[in-house]
């Protein structure tokens, strides 16, 4: 799958890695960058072509399929992050979560589908879409179920040849992570290791250290798998 020469359209590029995936894309000629937003007002990126597109609303995603006609590589990067738990958690909250990162992207590759015979599609993921956290139970329920479509959908679109990858990080230094003080990944090296394994046809990315830890760990007992977790954050 070459970025050269392709159309390629992100999900949520107004701010964080989804302007580094679109600021990239155009740096790596790809031929149509249709750089999406909620308010695509908000898009700041030199050469893309800014479509109005909020990933939860059917309405919204039907029009940007007729907006952007010709994808080749669907970049699903839109995410949220509420810190709601599970237990304890606001209901409605946690369904927004899953409307987000599970229907929403579910939305976004069932109306795109047909046009990535032979394409990509890249959904962003997380570590933790494979390992809990106190304070972000929702958020891990969602990118758990987000990981699970990502299989799927690569089984459901082998027959029309759609490369279907997974990218897994720990932390990028975003809106999303300004809360956190530890070390945190500039937003154009996980791009670059994302964009990278779409032009390898690698079916799954581990940007970091800490995805690939987290990976390895999922062969061990729960028990075990938290209580080294807990030892590597407090390290
Ligand atoms: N940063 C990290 O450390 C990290 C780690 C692992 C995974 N991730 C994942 O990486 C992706 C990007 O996160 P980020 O760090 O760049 O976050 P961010 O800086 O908070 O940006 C999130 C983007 O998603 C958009 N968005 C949210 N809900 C949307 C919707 N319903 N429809 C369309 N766009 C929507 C936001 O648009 P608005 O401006 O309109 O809100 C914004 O453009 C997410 O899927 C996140 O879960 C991030």
């Amino acid at each position: 799958m070459q970025i050269n020469g392709a159309n390629v359209l992100v999900t949520g590029a107004n701010r964080g890695l989804g302007r580094q995936f679109a600021r990239s894309l155009v740096e790596r000629g790809a031929a149509k960058v249709y750089a999406t937003a909620r308010r695509p007002e908000l898009v700041d990126v030199p050469g893309v072509i800014p479509v109005r597109l909020d990933i939860t609303d059917t309405t919204s995603v039907a029009a940007a399929a007729v907006a952007a006609p010709d994808v080749d590589i669907l970049v699903n990067n839109a995410g949220i992050s509420t810190g709601a738990n599970l237990i304890s958690g606001d209901l409605a909250t946690i369904r927004r979560e899953m409307d987000t990162h599970f229907y929403g992207t579910l939305n976004v590759i069932r109306a795109f589908a047909p046009q990535l015979a032979g394409g990509a599609i890249l959904n962003v993921l997380s570590a933790i879409s494979w390992l809990a956290f106190d304070g972000a139970g929702a958020y891990h329920a969602a990118k758990a179920a987000e990981w699970a479509l990502t299989n799927s959908a690569r089984l459901e679109l082998a027959a029309q040849r759609t490369l279907v990858t997974g990218l897994h990080l720990g932390a990028a230094d975003t809106d999303m992570m300004a809360w956190y003080s530890g070390d945190k990944a500039a937003p154009e090296v996980v791009v670059a290791a994302a964009l990278d394994g779409i032009e390898a046809d690698r079916t799954e990315v581990l940007a970091d250290s800490w995805s690939r830890q987290v990976k390895a760990w999922l062969a061990e007992d729960p028990a075990v798998i938290y209580r080294e977790a807990a030892a590597a954050l407090t390290a």
